[in-house]
């Protein structure tokens, strides 16, 4: 312990003696003291005098009467004049090491200030503003047998610390660098093969060139700038986090950049204003050159963006629009400006180059992309850029392809019906037994149940809406000014929790038509039920009632315990409109551990997205057709017929 503690010591104590002596560096005494004392006045945000202290070119150039720091000599050094009488800083002056810490700065030089273009600007001080400028290579003393120039800066810094470079690596080895570094793969056995056997004097430069070439070089190095460029397939919004289908057409546009040595400020430039560059108008022909830049632009689709999502409250749209602008203003200034400018949006900030007030002034370049009040959501914002001839050529395909889906659809639901285990028919009504009434084997009350479904219930085998008929082999189902979930159920209750696992029980009906009668608009949704018990929940069995709310847009909402304040929304289930000419219906099938799925079936085949739910929530029940409410006094007709259950 002891002799730990003394060897410490031991090596502190010379340090500090160093120090002492060494002058001032800049980047690590210098810089600090004025970012404490100085920049708040003296900086980006607040340049008291035109004096930008809080970097190194700007503490070079000075203010507005020029220079402040004079090298080597402290009487001409107005920063020095200033500091030293106590007038700077004004408030609170600088205490005696500290002065003294800038006085023997100024004193020795002034070393780590760059040379400054007195007519240069200070808005190009941030050092990610500079230009690129050639540094030419150290010499290095000892010819050397590979004139590499990095070689040469690795050999001088190690010469300071008396060391010298390894033996260079074995060729497999090297290859395997290479290979590695230029395309993220290791190399073939051929290629390693070749660059064995290759003993020409230009075998290693060859074999750059050729991993140089190679297409994966693109993604390799292309998967950099996508980073820098936040690209995404998916639109990350928290976990309603939707797919962005085209986003890969940039990836592979940036890919193609690098492969084809895109020269950099042509690259970004299409980044930014690709469609500018293209000319081109919605409905044009497109050329490939034009479909390129277009694809470029999406560098500026690659920020988060919920805006297709949010359908809440307006403050919620708005603020989700904003923040994919100011999202893509981020990485524009990440990717291109090596600033993090987000402080900037609520207040100046001492040390970022961009001022609240530049910010606002560079949204507005952004905003008529962006345009909050004119919002397009993310994923329609696509634009047709055909090649002559290209979208005909892909309606006539589309068309081909869904007459022969159609048709292998068609098929298939014939062979399943033909093939499918036929199980057990608990009920069907097709509808067309002459004479036959819908009140024989439906009710307005759920079996069971009290009270009839609805606060206007349904009058069976009635002209008066709301109404149920048979017409013309079709159950028909008018619709009345009605409020609240009236229903037609079967008055045959049934088990809808299957016993054995992997049993199934399901329901199916062939929707012939959805339109109202007077105006025929569509009716909004389809309704239909399983498990129907109780309508004003005062049984004690709870559950039941699962809506299957049809949509004819897209896919099904599923509510539990429908209506009344227990109902709730259990999820979506399919993905298939409801579109008259088709069967419909709802499968359950008993998982075991007391899960019942349910899927929706589409003439006869299960649709996507199952949902499932447990046993408690299906308690058996009839089946049944809902009224939903509509816009309009009309009424509906739902035709329904061959209704089975099995
Ligand atoms: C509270 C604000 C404030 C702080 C802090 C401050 N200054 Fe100043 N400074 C000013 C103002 C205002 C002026 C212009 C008026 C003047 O010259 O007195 C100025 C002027 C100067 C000038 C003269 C520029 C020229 O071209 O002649 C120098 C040099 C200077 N400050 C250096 C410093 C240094 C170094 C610090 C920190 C150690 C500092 N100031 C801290 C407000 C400040
Ligand atoms: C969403 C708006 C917002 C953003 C973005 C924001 N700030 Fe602030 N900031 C504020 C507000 C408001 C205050 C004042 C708080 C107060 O007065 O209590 C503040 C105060 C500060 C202060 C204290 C200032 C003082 O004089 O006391 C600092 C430091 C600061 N912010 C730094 C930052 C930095 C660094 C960033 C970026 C990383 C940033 N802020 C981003 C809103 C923001």
């Amino acid at each position: 312990m002891i002799s730990r503690i003394t060897g410490l010591s031991f090596v502190l104590l010379p340090m500090v003696a160093i120090a002492a002596d060494a002058p001032p560096r800049f980047e690590r005494e210098i810089a600090p003291l004025l970012k404490a004392h100085c920049v708040k006045c003296h900086g980006p945000a607040k340049r008291e005098a035109g004096l930008n202290l809080s970097t190194p070119a700007g503490v070079a150039r000075g203010g507005k009467k020029g220079p402040v720091v004079a090298p080597h000599d402290i009487g001409a050094s107005r920063l020095w004049e200033r500091v030293s009488n106590d007038d700077m800083p004004p408030d609170a002056p600088l205490k005696d090491d500290e002065k003294d810490l800038l006085n023997r700065w100024i004193a020795a030089g002034a070393p780590g200030l760059p040379t400054v273009d007195p007519n240069g600007s200070a808005e190009q001080d941030h050092w990610s503003f500079q230009r690129l400028s050639v540094t030419p290579p150290p010499t290095v003393q000892k010819a050397d047998d590979r004139p590499n120039s990095v070689d040469l800066f690795i050999k001088a810094a190690l010469k300071t610390q008396n060391l010298s470079v390894g033996i260079e690596a074995d060729r497999a080895t090297l290859i395997r660098r290479v290979s590695f570094d230029l395309t993220g793969l290791p190399p073939t056995f051929v290629e390693l093969d070749e660059f064995l056997a290759d003993k020409s004097g230009d075998s290693y430069r060859r074999m750059v060139d050729h991993y140089l070439a190679s297409s994966h070089y693109g993604e390799r190095w292309g998967k950099y700038w996508l980073d820098a460029a936040g690209y995404a397939d998916s639109n990350g919004y928290f976990n309603a986090d939707s797919d962005r289908p085209l986003a890969y057409r940039y990836r592979d546009y940036v890919v193609r950049a690098f492969n084809s040595d895109r020269p950099f400020d042509r690259f970004v430039r299409e980044q930014i204003a690709g469609d500018e560059m293209a000319k081109f108008e919605p409905g044009q022909v497109a050329t490939a050159e034009i479909i390129q830049l277009l694809e470029a632009t999406h560098f500026l689709r690659n920020a988060q963006d919920g805006s297709g999502e949010s359908d809440g409250n307006p403050e919620e749209v708005r603020i989700d629009r904003y923040t994919a602008l100011e999202g893509a203003m981020q990485i524009t200034a990440s990717s291109l400006l090596g600033l993090t400018v987000q402080c900037a949006k609520c207040h100046s900030h001492k040390f970022e180059p961009i001022s609240h007030q530049d910010y606002y002034q560079w949204q507005a370049v952004f905003y008529p992309a962006f345009d909050i009040d004119n919002w397009v959501k993310p994923n329609d914002r696509v634009v047709f850029a055909p090649l002559p001839g290209e979208q005909e050529h892909w309606e006539v395909q589309r068309r081909e392809n869904d007459e022969r889906v159609n048709q292998v659809r068609v098929e298939l639901a014939g062979w399943v019906k033909a093939n499918r285990p036929r199980g057990e028919i608990l009920f069907e009504d097709n509808f067309d037994t002459p004479g036959s009434s819908v009140g024989q084997r439906w009710s307005a009350t759920a079996p069971g149940d009290d009270t009839p479904g609805g606060i206007v219930p349904v009058n069976p085998d009635s002209d008066t809406a709301p109404a149920a008929r048979v017409r013309a082999g079709q159950l028909q189902i008018l619709e009345g000014n009605t409020q609240g979930s009236s229903w037609l159920s079967t008055k045959q209750a049934f088990d809808w929790t299957p016993g054995q696992t992997g049993e199934s029980i399901q329901i199916t009906f062939d929707l012939i038509d959805n339109k109202l009668d007077t105006d025929g608009k569509p009716a909004e949704r389809i309704g239909y039920y399983i498990a129907l018990h109780d309508f004003n929940d005062n049984s004690l069995t709870a559950g039941g009632n699962v809506l299957i709310d049809g949509n004819p847009g897209g896919s099904t909402a599923v509510h539990v315990d429908y209506p009344g304040g227990d109902s709730h929304d259990v999820g979506q289930i399919g993905t298939t409109a409801y579109t008259p000419g088709h069967n419909y219906g709802i499968r359950v099938t008993n998982l075991g551990d007391d899960k019942f799925r349910l899927e929706q079936l589409v003439d006869a085949i299960p649709d996507e997205k199952p949902l499932d739910l447990k046993s408690a929530d299906l308690p058996d029940g009839g089946f049944g057709f809902e009224w939903t409410i509509f816009a309009s006094n009309g009424s509906v007709r739902r035709g329904l017929r061959r209704m089975r259950c099995w």
